[in-house]
């Protein structure tokens, strides 16, 4: 049984219940290349101010080295009495390094330790996310170029509304993504910064100099109240909740997929490493990577609300419900790193089939609202042009016909304004291609939509 680090007023041990209860050394050991990182530019700060001397700072450096490896290798022995990451490494280093070891602690708490841990750590985390957005954000806009021509049902409503280019409707997905890297960027700003110097909510009376640890570290800034820096974990919910609408972006894109795989669409092809069989159907050819990145998102949703409630009406500085924060932003980090990852790798095998696609723009009279402007161009009032081609529509359904079939006569049954170039102006492409105001789904549009997005990832990496 280990000493406690802070045993010198307990007469007896904790309980074995307890213990096991409040431990968090079983997950927050990810955590232990950040919390030697801290502790050795600390150690170095202490003695660069002359709070420790060169000697007991380089013995404290090379046992912490130490003990980098030794856990890297699996031999590390890590031990549930001592509670978390932070005091498992400080034991060991006392083991080999005796009465130097036992000043790395000076100056400084577990309360703002465990903060400059978790900075550490979702400051990696966060530019690795970040880094995987752009590779998906990316193949959007490669796809974008790879099928423009492509022309793709719109829908609204979940009903046929009206002729788009595909490419248009993938890069609707670029935009969101675009929108979680400027989003996640913002965040890193907060997440990216110094608590260490803090020490247990007050400060300390040591000579230190925060800013030197502060650019050891990498830190961008420093904070500026030592009560909010051991209580904030805003950054936390603040990275769930830039992985929450992340994930909303690829549960729609799964859901799109998931639809667009069913054979009463089937407008995509998933390729065969990314789709599962049944144990019963053998026809079966299942989108679950997709189910489960749909599936996933609500586990996100659940940590961004664990982290709320787990804050909300907390009092100030530290309490210790807030070892609670590293399951959720441990999971969230894990879920959307695999999510993007094989929704990445997914993309790469996807075949766009344009004859469905094509087949579904048939029947649904998506180009009705052309022949609405055509009229409205030619000076009927929109609302007028509206309910007459609504006159059209039904009774091209009655007949059995699509837009396109209809004789010139039949059309000046309705209205003496419509002439042989209407068309031209029903065409699927046409239609498209009629679109072109600002963000719009003319083929002009897009070209442009595609150069500033290829644009926008050589400013942003
Ligand atoms: N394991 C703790 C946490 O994650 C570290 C901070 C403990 N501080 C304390 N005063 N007990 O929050």
């Amino acid at each position: 049984m280990a000493k406690k680090a802070w045993g010198g007023r307990f007469a007896s041990r904790t309980h074995n219940v307890a213990e096991k209860f409040s431990e968090s050394v079983s997950f927050d050991r990810r955590l232990y290349k950040e919390d030697i990182r801290g502790s050795i530019a600390h150690v170095k700060m202490l003695h660069k101010t002359g709070i420790i001397s060169r000697e007991d700072a380089d013995r404290i450096t090379r046992g912490l080295q130490e003990i980098e490896k030794e856990i890297d290798r699996g031999e590390f022995a890590f031990s549930r009495s001592c509670e978390d990451i932070h005091l498992n490494i400080e034991k060991r280093l006392i083991e080999k390094t005796g009465s130097s070891g036992a000043m790395v602690h000076t100056a400084r708490s577990r309360n703002d330790q465990v903060l400059t841990d978790t900075r550490l750590y979702l400051k990696k985390e966060t530019g690795e996310i970040i880094s995987l957005v752009c590779a998906l954000a990316r193949q959007f806009v490669e796809l974008a170029a790879g099928n423009l021509g492509v022309i793709f049902p719109l829908y609204t409503h979940m009903q046929r509304a009206q002729p788009v280019l595909l490419s248009h409707h993938l890069l609707a997905y670029y935009e969101m993504l675009k929108r979680d890297l400027e989003r996640f960027s913002e965040c890193l700003i907060r997440v990216d910064v110094s608590p260490l110097g803090s020490c247990a909510g007050a400060g300390t009376s040591f000579p230190i100099d925060r800013k030197m640890t502060a650019e050891e570290l990498g830190f961008r800034s420093i904070s500026k109240n030592s009560i909010d820096a051991v209580s904030d974990r805003d950054f936390c919910a603040e990275f769930v909740f830039c992985c929450s609408v992340l994930m909303m972006h690829l549960s729609r894109l799964s859901e799109e997929l998931v639809l667009w795989s069913a054979k009463e669409f089937d407008f995509v092809d998933l390729g065969d490493g990314f789709t599962t069989g049944s144990s019963i159907m053998p026809q079966k050819k299942n989108p679950d990577m997709s189910e489960l990145t749909r599936g996933k998102t609500a586990r996100v949703y659940g940590n961004l609300s664990a982290l709320l409630v787990l804050m909300k009406g907390l009092p100030l500085s530290y309490n210790r419900d807030m070892q609670e924060d590293k399951e959720p932003l441990f999971d969230t980090v894990d879920t959307v790193k695999l999510c993007l990852e094989v929704n990445i790798a997914m993309l790469k095998t996807l075949e766009f089939k344009e004859e469905s696609m094509k087949k579904a723009l048939r029947g649904g009279f998506v180009t009705a609202t052309d022949v609405a402007d055509y009229l409205a161009r030619k000076g009927v009032p929109f609302r007028s042009a509206h309910e007459t081609v609504g006159k059209i529509v039904s009774y091209a359904e009655s007949e059995g016909k699509e837009l396109a079939d209809l004789e010139l006569s039949e059309y000046r049954g309705f209205s003496e304004k419509i002439d042989e170039d209407i068309y031209q102006v029903i065409t699927f492409s046409g239609s498209a291609e009629s679109r072109n105001s600002l963000g719009g789904t003319s083929a002009a549009n897009v070209k442009k939509q595609i150069l500033a997005a290829r644009k926008f990832f050589k400013n942003f990496m």
